[in-house]
């Protein structure tokens, strides 16, 4: 895409396509360590993040300019506890409003879900899209990458449809059976 930022994706998925189990927590057979460096250090050299409101909550801030979704604002609005974070509701105000609030204007925006932001971002384009597989876990119900997955419609076939493409499948974690595969224009 031409722009000066990067749009980028993270998640780790189980091999049936789910980011969090039915209850909406994070399962800790989907915690992976060799995944846990990949995304710190990728979130440590991002200009900024995406994520929704209640990740938002949950995990402190480690001073990165952090674009938080929620309809709780009619547009855009600052976090009175948390100077480097922007409230966006996307129906309210477009992205390119955000981004310029946001500040960011190089560098990448790590997108970091869950699943209605992938959604959000996979209309506005990922330039990249870094996704991680936990094929040994199977959670059988859950919160899916993307909102209406079954099994027609798989991540990769979503990634797919919206103009990615698969980069060579790097073994992340061998012993655990973990991929990590970069998704690219
Ligand atoms: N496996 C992974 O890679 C991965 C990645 C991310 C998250 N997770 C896990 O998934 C679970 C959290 O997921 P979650 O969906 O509950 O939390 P979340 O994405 O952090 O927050 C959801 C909230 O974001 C806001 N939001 C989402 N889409 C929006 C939109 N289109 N417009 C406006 N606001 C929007 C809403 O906030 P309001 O309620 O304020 O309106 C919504 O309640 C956690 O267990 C987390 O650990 C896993």
């Amino acid at each position: 895409m031409n722009r000066a930022y990067r749009i980028e994706g993270y998640a780790i998925i189980s091999s049936d396509g789910f980011i969090a189990d039915t209850q909406g927590r994070f399962p800790d057979v989907l915690r992976n360590d060799a995944d846990q460096r990949f995304f710190k250090s990728a979130v440590d050299r991002a200009a900024a993040v995406a994520r929704g409101r209640i990740t938002h909550e949950q995990e402190p801030n480690a001073g990165k300019r952090r674009l938080v979704l929620t309809r709780r604002v009619s547009g855009l609005a600052p976090d009175s506890r948390d100077p480097q974070a922007l409230f966006w509701n996307p129906a309210g105000a477009p992205f390119e409003a955000a981004r310029l609030a946001l500040g960011l204007r190089q560098g990448a925006l790590a997108v970091l879900g869950g699943t209605d932001v992938y959604a959000v971002f996979l209309a506005i384009g990922y330039d990249a899209f870094h996704l991680t597989v936990s094929h040994r876990v199977r959670l059988g119900a859950g919160r899916p990458l993307f909102p209406g997955m079954d099994k027609e419609r798989t991540a990769a076939g979503l990634l797919k449809a919206h103009g990615l493409r698969p980069g060579p499948v790097r073994l992340l974690d061998p012993a655990a059976g973990v991929t990590l595969v970069t998704w690219t224009r």
